[in-house]
């Protein structure tokens, strides 16, 4: 287990489409996702799509504990998430801040589906099927974005709503997702 780089915005290797993982439960991939887990907590993120660390396969992984310091994050439980399919179970969108481990010390606005069903499979093959909303629903849409080649950045309605941590939030500690 490693932590691995994670590639910055301008990568060419972040706007690509990534493939269907086609084989489950394989050391290879116990391997690839023990690193992607290491590398997420080492960056103190949410959450961690493949092509971040340039494996171009649709596998995300994220996780949101309780924590007191981000009473407005509700937890998520520790997910790992392959092949994804999303259907938002309604056009209700809502704005929220946002950061990527991709886009270092910066946040902006997105909006996002509110109520979203997502299905995939573990990485055991076995089937995944949730109904979520809110900041879990927000979670998995930027995520499962990394893996058809969109940043969270390519989302923001006003790039007025787009900037530094620092000068967004003064005297607030944010962390990058
Ligand atoms: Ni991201």
């Amino acid at each position: 287990m490693s932590v691995r780089e994670v590639l910055h915005m301008g990568d060419a290797r972040l706007l690509q489409r990534a493939d269907e993982l086609r084989k489950f439960d394989t050391p290879e991939l116990h391997t690839m996702l023990a690193d992607m887990r290491d590398t997420m907590h080492a960056l103190n993120g949410v959450g961690l799509a493949a092509p971040q660390i340039g494996v171009g396969l649709r596998v995300v992984i994220f996780e949101v504990a309780g924590n007191p310091r981000y009473p407005e994050a509700e937890a998520v439980p520790q997910t790992v998430l392959i092949n994804p399919v999303l259907t938002p179970l309604s056009d209700a969108m809502e704005e929220g801040w946002e950061g990527c481990l991709s886009v270092p010390g910066m946040r902006g606005l997105v909006p996002r589906y509110k109520h979203l069903r997502y299905q995939g499979r573990d990485e055991f093959g076995a089937i995944i099927d949730r109904t979520v909303s809110g900041f879990h629903a927000r979670v998995v849409q930027h995520e499962c974005d990394h893996l058809d080649g969109i940043l969270y950045p390519m989302r923001i309605r006003d790039l007025k709503d787009f900037g530094f941590n620092e000068a967004l939030f003064p005297g607030e500690e944010v962390r990058d997702e």
